[in-house]
């Protein structure tokens, strides 16, 4: 599905790999001018070497955006391109579980950090950059770990369930500016950072659970947020869109 955006400066975090990365090949596709920012310098390059090859625009931010410096800057220097930002993925993540009594300091900081404070910095970047005549989207990703208890994901479930509350009120708190905040729930897809955390024996053995019987794709993600981006789903804030092949649904 290639909807039409009506936004066109789109910022991607976490778009090296995964869901980030093929979500910045679909919006490129679209007709996007996608910003792709990523901790990790190489597979920022290549993704955006990648997309230019291909004939998109793309364009590569490098940096750790859990910190709030850091990710004004990237928002300038991508602002500074058309004068604007129509749009900002909060897709970086941390992908990391382990038992409860296994939590270190260190790590649940840096999940807490690019999971829940990047989003804030994301919605002041928005504000700062968006054009108000136009609108803007905010997309968030959750989880359905934020709403069922799976054992051993309470740092990464903790920060899905914060990020799903702050979906819905930013959706309140920005929708009279003309910004729609919503969150995607995609469940099963075996990118490298969730391949971290199961092994693809298990995967197969999950699509026995999931109602639809298939494990999700980065296509369905992606195609999820393009609609929430386009001008069908004008009408759409503070929701959070299940991708999940009825997962949250059956739970
Ligand atoms: N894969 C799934 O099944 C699934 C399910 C539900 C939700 N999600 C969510 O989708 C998003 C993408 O997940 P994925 O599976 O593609 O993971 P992934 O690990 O493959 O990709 C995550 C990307 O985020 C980047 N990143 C991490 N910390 C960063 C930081 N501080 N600053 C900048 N970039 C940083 C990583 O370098 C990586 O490129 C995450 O928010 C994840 O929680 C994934």
């Amino acid at each position: 599905m290639k909807p039409d955006l009506n936004l066109h400066y789109i910022l991607i975090t976490g778009a090296g790999r995964g869901l980030g990365r093929h979500l910045a090949e679909h919006l490129a596709a679209c007709g996007a001018i996608v910003g792709v920012a990523d901790i990790d310098t190489a597979t920022c390059t290549a993704t955006v070497a990648d997309l230019i090859s291909k004939g998109y625009q793309a364009h590569a931010y490098v940096g750790d955006l859990a910190d709030q410096a850091t990710f004004q800057r990237v928002a300038d220097e991508f602002a500074s391109l058309g004068g604007r930002i129509d749009a900002i993925i909060n897709n970086a993540m941390i992908l990391h579980y382990c038992p409860v009594e296994l939590v270190e300091d260190a790590r649940l900081t840096a999940m807490l950090a690019i999971g829940i404070k990047a989003p804030f910095w994301s919605a002041q970047a928005l504000l700062k950059h968006y054009d108000n005549s136009r609108g803007a989207s905010l997309i968030n990703m959750s989880s359905p770990v934020a709403h069922r208890g799976y054992p051993n994901t309470s740092a990464y479930s903790a920060v899905k369930g914060a990020i799903t509350a702050l979906t819905k009120v930013l959706g309140a708190e920005l929708g009279p500016k003309g910004i729609r905040v919503n969150a995607v729930s995609p469940a099963s897809v075996p990118t490298p950072g969730a391949l971290g955390l199961n092994t693809k024996e298990v995967y197969e053995q999950r699509k026995a659970s999931i109602p639809l019987r298939r494990l999700g794709t980065e296509a369905d993600n992606s195609n999820a947020i393009a609609f929430l981006l386009s001008k069908e789903a004008s009408f759409v804030n503070g929701e959070i869109f299940n991708v999940d092949g009825g997962v949250a649904g059956s739970a």
